[in-house]
């Protein structure tokens, strides 16, 4: 027999019954009673005499076993009326008790036990019923809901409790999904009022940087015009305006649960009369019910929206790629000159996490060989070019090999949209402006500007115009380079550069020295990014004039797996530079390949993480060597 001790759990379930059945007001007399009475904890002495708190009350006891008794009259007749023996008093030592009573009394409390479990169990799916009943309460508190015809609901969950929540619809009869918002429903008096505080509002709320508390400031305000206008309303009515009122001067407006939905990726709207759509994590894409229907009220949406991206956007110039405060890539055009039906704009919620030189070596980009020896070459300042054709993961490989640049460098990146996340702390990140006329910033004046402020390290998003030019320059007067080009091998990109309207001399182009050529490629059917080769520039023959370039790495595209080709010139330079023999380059060269793979290995390839590592071996390689060793890197 089971310890009576262990039932004692029954009271906190007895306890959260009643609480939850109070809920239901009187909905079961019965069950209730009997609720109330296995809350109540008594103590009593168990068989081995030693005092055990148990929670049952000898009532109940007494009324489960003459339950018991009713169930099976013929079964056990001695156990008519039994019950205050077992709880009420003390039972005697097991030696002093006649034997058969001590059967009885052993089959007796184990068949009240197991009829109380059968109880708690009722009790519970009673209360998981109720608990179904009255969810929905919540979820409509505020809101009003019944989905479209044809459709079921798959799911609802919170976005802004107790005012909106999200229902993810289904129909079978489409086979579509649907994402549905729910917000406040108003009542015609509610509406009036709404209007009422949206006219009276603007003009009393000045911004005020110095007011923290802005939710109170308008509660307070709207409390004001309310009085003014002799307009009664319940709390709950008051809730709901100041909801709407939030939504659409703090937030984002109609789109706002949406923005707030940590499940959504993705937000776009192609144009009026086109619902939007969202990017779900777990459903993919999903047509919202959230519409605009009024031309002019899209368009000053959008507006609205890159205004707070602090930019503009206008009729004469109806495009803009800027990013919201919360740092979301927003995208919009406005009017239907360029997107005919309509304004229309894109939000990307998430910015995808930079690559780090561990998700290359993951995705089978490079080899760990291969960085290792981009890692060497970065830190011992060797300018570095990524080529290749479109969405060949050029950035995405800049940015990687940039955690490569010692920690403490002062690093200045140039691009036309922001891109690159660099963890160097002394990093100025700079973007283009794209304007009419001489208000312009374009990479050539950045250039020009981060060449005033004495970088160490200059990063170009991507090579394409005269600020080549100054690149090579800066190159060429012991600035440490990187950056991406579009084109398809080394002649293409030497070509480009050599040619109009770059004109890049022909013996500055020496001053690099390594290009990764990335490509878009298929392996088995499968559309992998490798990098194709490293090249090294060598410099000009004296003979010929011509570029000379010496392969290093080469991917094999039978196998996918990356060779050594070429003895490198560049490590025998820095060799040279640093006082190393051939053997202390070969080990520094396995050391890193070492801490790569393990980062590899143990899937550490976050930014922050990453960069930590790399920060302690620039300065503590040994101490890092060791950990590795010992398996228990810090990060
Ligand atoms: N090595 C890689 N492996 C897998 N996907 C990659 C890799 N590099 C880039 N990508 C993905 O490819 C897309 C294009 O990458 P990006 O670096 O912007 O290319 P590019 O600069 O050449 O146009 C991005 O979505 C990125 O996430
Ligand atoms: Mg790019």
């Amino acid at each position: 027999m089971e310890p009576l001790s262990e039932k004692s759990a029954d009271s906190g379930v007895g306890q959260e019954i009643v609480k939850n059945l109070a809920l239901l007001e009187g909905e079961d007399e019965y069950l209730m009673e009997l609720a109330t009475k296995l809350a109540q904890p008594v103590q009593v002495q168990s068989q081995s005499s030693e005092t055990t708190s148990m929670d049952l009350s000898d009532s109940l006891v007494e009324e489960l076993a003459q339950r018991l008794e009713k169930m099976q009259p013929s079964a056990q007749p001695s156990v008519a009326q039994p019950a205050q023996p077992t709880v009420a008093q003390p039972v005697p030592q097991p030696a002093e008790l006649p034997p058969e009573p001590e059967v009885d009394l052993h089959v007796k409390m184990h068949e009240m036990i197991s009829s109380m479990d059968e109880t708690v169990q009722e009790l519970y799916t009673r209360i998981s019923d109720l608990e179904k009943l009255r969810a929905p309460q919540e979820f409509t508190e505020y809101c009003v809901f019944e989905p479209p015809p044809g459709y079921q609901e798959l799911e609802r969950y919170w976005i802004h409790k107790p005012f909106v929540w999200a229902a993810i619809l289904y129909s079978p009869e489409r086979n579509e999904r649907m994402y549905y918002l729910v917000e406040p429903a108003l009542t015609v008096g509610e509406k009036t009022a709404l209007e009422i505080l949206y006219q009276n509002l603007l003009e009393r709320i000045t911004y005020d940087p110095r007011i923290k508390d802005r939710d109170r400031l308008l509660e307070a305000k709207v409390n004001e015009i309310l009085r003014e206008y002799g307009i009664v309303m319940t709390k709950k009515s008051i809730q709901k305006l100041l909801y709407y009122l939030k939504r659409n001067y703090i937030g984002y407006g109609r789109i706002d649960g949406l923005i707030r939905d940590p499940n959504i990726e993705d937000i776009s709207c192609d144009g009026w009369n086109v619902p939007i759509f969202v990017y779900s994590r777990k459903y993919q894409s999903l047509r919202t019910n959230i519409i605009f229907t009024d031309q002019n009220e899209l368009d000053l949406f959008v507006i609205r929206l890159v205004e707070r991206a602090g930019k503009q956007i206008t009729l004469a110039k109806p495009t803009v790629d800027a990013a919201l405060p919360e740092g979301y890539r927003l995208q919009a055009t406005l009017g239907s000159e360029v997107t005919t039906r309509g304004s229309s704009f894109s939000i990307r919620k998430f910015a995808e996490e930079p690559f780090t030189p561990i998700d290359l070596l993951a995705y089978g980009t490079f080899s760990s060989e291969m960085l290792a020896y981009l890692w060497l070459a970065t830190e011992n300042k060797k300018n570095i070019m990524v080529i290749g054709g479109t969405a060949s993961g050029k950035t995405s490989t800049l940015n990687a090999l940039s955690m490569f640049i010692w920690p403490d460098a002062k690093i200045v990146s140039i691009e036309d949209t922001r891109e690159l996340a660099l963890y160097q702390e002394n990093w100025i990140p700079s973007v283009t402006r794209p304007a009419p006329g001489d208000r312009a910033i374009d990479m050539y004046d950045l250039l020009r500007q981060a060449l005033r402020q004495r970088p160490e390290v200059i990063i170009v998003g991507e090579v394409r115009g005269k600020e080549a030019l100054t690149l090579f320059q800066a190159m060429s007067t012991g600035h440490t380079c990187y950056g991406t080009m579009h084109a398809g091998s080394i002649q293409e990109m030497v070509h480009r550069l050599e040619g109009e309207p770059i004109n890049v001399p022909h013996h500055m182009l020496a001053a690099l020295d390594i290009v990764c050529l990335q490509l878009l490629t298929y392996f088995r059917d499968q559309r992998v990014r490798r990098n194709q080769s490293v090249v090294e520039i060598v410099g000009i023959d004296p003979a010929t004039g011509a570029l000379r370039t010496n392969r290093v790495f080469e991917r094999n595209p039978l196998t996918d797996e990356f060779e050594r080709v070429g003895e490198s010139h560049v490590l025998r330079e820095i060799a040279k530079e640093r006082g190393w023999s051939a053997l202390e380059l070969e080990q520094e060269l396995t050391r890193r390949r070492q801490v790569l793979e393990y980062l590899h290995r143990n899937n550490i390839r976050r930014l922050n993480e990453v960069a930590s590592v790399f920060r302690q071996y620039y300065y503590e390689p040994e101490k890092v060597m060791e950990q590795i060793a010992s398996g228990k890197l810090r990060v």
